[in-house]
């Protein structure tokens, strides 16, 4: 199984059926998030896992009434940090530390760039700049479960602000950005067999 068979069985999927994802397969998805790249390894982001059947269908109406929110397995969340304060940059140089047994002194100069990236940027830069690394996750996110054989859909078809009031975002300092809903395929999916539309690699790349 190749990646690029899998990203091309892959399809942001309309309809789903209701079935469970395995646990290890969700895990594989939720590690590979996990292990995203993000910039300067801060991860700005936490990723809302809901399997609670009434939250979902609470947000449907959010959501465009688009079906894959109530038929998922999972339904995944990923929000932004509403602030990216000293407390975030002390508790990742400190989670350096001790992955890599050195002491924070020594991280001194790193934490001294990265305070001095996060510091030169307003409230709201930060979270755009937070929205970008979570795009990296999500796209991450979309080929694990590709390579799981589980089905998923990247959305930004929905209400953030609704979102972040069903569920209560607010006060946990995050900001909803963008969706994915993961399950099994229907087979009534007017999608499901659909060749990929994609441009040109003529068009899409230039070599110099
Ligand atoms: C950021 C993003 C947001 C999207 N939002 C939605 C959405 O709200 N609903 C939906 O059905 N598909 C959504 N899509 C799926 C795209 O329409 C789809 O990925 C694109 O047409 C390419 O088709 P494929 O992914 O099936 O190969 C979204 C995709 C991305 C990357």
């Amino acid at each position: 199984m190749s990646l690029i068979q899998q990203l091309e069985w892959r399809y942001a999927t309309k309809k789903m059926t209701g079935e469970k994802v395995p646990a290890e397969k969700l895990s594989n998805i939720l590690r590979a998030i996990q292990l995203a790249a993000s910039s300067l390894g801060l991860q700005p982001y936490t990723i809302l896992v809901i399997e609670n059947q009434a939250i979902k269908e609470k947000l449907v109406p959010a959501a465009n009434n688009q079906p894959q929110i109530a038929a998922s397995s999972q339904l995944l969340v990923f929000c932004a940090w509403t602030d990216i304060t000293d407390k975030h940059v002390v508790a990742y140089i400190e989670n350096i530390a001790k992955t890599r047994k050195v002491s924070t002194e020594s991280l001194a100069g790193f934490k001294a760039m990265v305070d001095g990236s996060i510091n030169s940027l307003t409230v709201e830069q930060k979270q755009i700049w937070a929205s970008k690394q979570i795009y990296i996750a999500l796209g991450t996110a979309l080929a694990a479960a590709a390579l799981e054989e589980v089905d998923a859909t990247p959305m930004e078809g929905f209400n953030p602000q609704q979102f972040d009031e069903i569920l209560g975002l607010e006060a946990k300092g995050l900001k909803s950005v963008v969706i994915m809903p993961i399950g099994y395929r229907a087979a009534n999916d007017h999608l499901a067999n659909a060749a990929k539309v994609r441009r040109n690699q003529s068009e899409l790349f230039q070599f110099i």
